[in-house]
C-alpha cells in the first residue's frame, strides 16, 4: 500500500498537542466591551435586536463595566442615547450631555481597570439621524461636521475618556480632532480612527439599541461593500492623518480588509465585531441551530488570525470568562 510520507495530522493528535501548536489565542485583555447608557433610564433594560445586550443607567454601567473589569477584559467603549435630539446634535457635546456624564462616571469607577473609550460620532445625537450635519440641500457637510467633532472630541477628552472613537467616517476628522486636542493639551487622549467601516446590513440590531432617526443610508461617507482597495486607502489616510489605532468594521464579512490592512500597519489594528454578527449567532443558538459557546469562540479567533490585534464584541465579559 502506497502510505503518504507527510502526515501533518500528526500534530493534531490530542488535545494537548493542539493547544501546543495552535497559532491563535485570544486573550480577554484583546477584548473590548460596548456599552450602551441612555438618559434618564433609572434600570437596565433590554435590547430586543440583541439579546443580552442591555441599555444601561448609569448605575447599572458602572456594575457592567466592573463586571468587565473582573473578567480581565482590556476596555469599553462608550455609546450614549440622549433624551433629545436636534440637528446639530448638541448634546453630544455638551457637557452634561449622557455620554460625556456617563464617562466620567466610568473612569471614576473603573478608569485604573479598563481603558474606558467613547464613540465619537453624531449619529445618536441628531434628530436626522446622520453621522454628521446637512447642509441646505440636505447633504451631509463634511466640513461643517468636523468642528462639531472637535467639539465632540474636547468634551470626552475632557470627561476622561482615553481613546476617542472617531466613527464618522468624514474626511480629514483625525487631523481635526488630533490638532483640537494637542491645542487645548490633550496630548495623552488617543484616537482610535474607524478607517475602514463600511454601509452594512449587519448594523441593523445597533440602529434600535441607539434609537436611530436615519431615514435612508450613510452611503455618502461609508466604504461601498466590494471595495477592499479603499479600506487599505482610508486606512493609509487615517495613519498619515495621526490615528493611534485603525479599525476594520464590520469584522467577519471583511476579513480580507483586515489582513491586508493587519499586513501594512505599524500601528494597532482593531475590529468591530457589529451588532448583526453578534445578532445572528444568538438567534441562531436560540433556535439549537449552532453550538453557541463554539460560534463565539470561532469567530473571534477567526478576526484575530485574519490579523485584528484587539476585537470590540458584544461578548466580551462572557467570553474573557470562558479564555482565562
Ligand atoms: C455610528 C456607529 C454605528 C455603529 C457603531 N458606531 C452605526 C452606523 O454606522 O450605522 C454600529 C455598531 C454595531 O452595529 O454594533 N456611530
Amino acid at each position: 500500500m502506497n502510505v503518504p510520507v507527510i502526515r501533518p495530522r500528526r500534530l493534531r493528535s490530542s488535545p494537548a498537542m493542539r493547544r501546543l501548536v495552535s497559532e491563535t489565542r485570544v486573550h480577554p485583555s484583546e477584548l473590548v466591551l460596548p456599552l450602551f447608557v441612555r438618559e434618564g433610564a433609572t434600570e437596565p433594560t433590554p435590547i430586543g435586536s440583541m439579546p443580552g445586550v442591555m441599555h444601561h443607567s448609569i448605575d447599572s454601567l458602572k456594575r457592567a463595566a466592573t463586571n468587565a473589569a473582573e473578567a480581565g477584559v482590556g476596555g469599553v467603549m462608550l455609546f450614549g442615547v440622549p433624551l433629545t435630539r436636534d440637528a446639530t446634535g448638541s448634546q453630544a457635546s455638551a457637557p452634561e450631555g449622557i455620554l460625556n456624564i456617563a464617562t466620567e462616571a466610568l473612569v471614576a469607577e473603573v478608569g485604573d481597570a479598563l481603558v474606558i473609550q467613547t464613540d465619537l460620532c453624531l449619529d445618536e445625537f441628531t434628530d436626522h439621524g446622520h453621522c454628521g450635519v446637512l447642509d441646505s440641500r440636505g447633504a451631509v457637510d463634511n466640513d461643517a461636521t468636523l468642528e462639531r467633532y472637535v467639539d465632540m472630541a474636547l468634551s470626552q477628552a475632557h470627561a476622561g475618556s482615553a481613546i476617542l472613537g472617531l466613527s464618522g467616517m468624514m474626511d480629514g476628522q483625525v487631523d481635526a480632532v488630533r490638532a483640537a486636542l494637542d491645542e487645548e493639551g490633550f496630548i495623552d487622549t488617543a484616537i482610535l480612527a474607524y478607517s475602514a467601516k463600511y454601509a452594512s446590513a449587519f448594523y441593523g440590531p445597533f440602529r434600535e439599541a441607539v434609537d436611530s432617526q436615519l431615514q435612508g443610508d450613510r452611503r455618502t461617507y461609508q466604504l461601498d461593500p466590494g471595495n477592499r482597495r479603499e479600506g487599505m486607502r482610508e486606512s493609509t489616510l487615517d495613519m498619515s492623518e495621526g490615528a493611534d489605532i485603525v479599525m476594520v468594521k464590520p469584522a467577519m464579512s471583511y476579513l480580507d480588509v483586515l489582513a491586508d490592512v493587519a499586513a501594512m500597519s505599524d500601528i494597532p489594528v482593531w475590529a468591530y465585531q457589529v451588532s448583526g454578527e453578534y445578532a445572528m449567532i444568538e438567534a441562531a443558538a436560540a433556535n439549537g441551530w449552532i453550538d453557541r459557546r463554539r460560534a463565539i469562540e470561532e469567530s473571534l479567533v477567526s478576526i484575530r488570525r485574519a490579523g485584528a490585534d484587539a476585537v470590540l464584541t458584544y461578548w466580551a465579559t462572557e467570553a474573557a470568562g470562558w479564555l482565562k
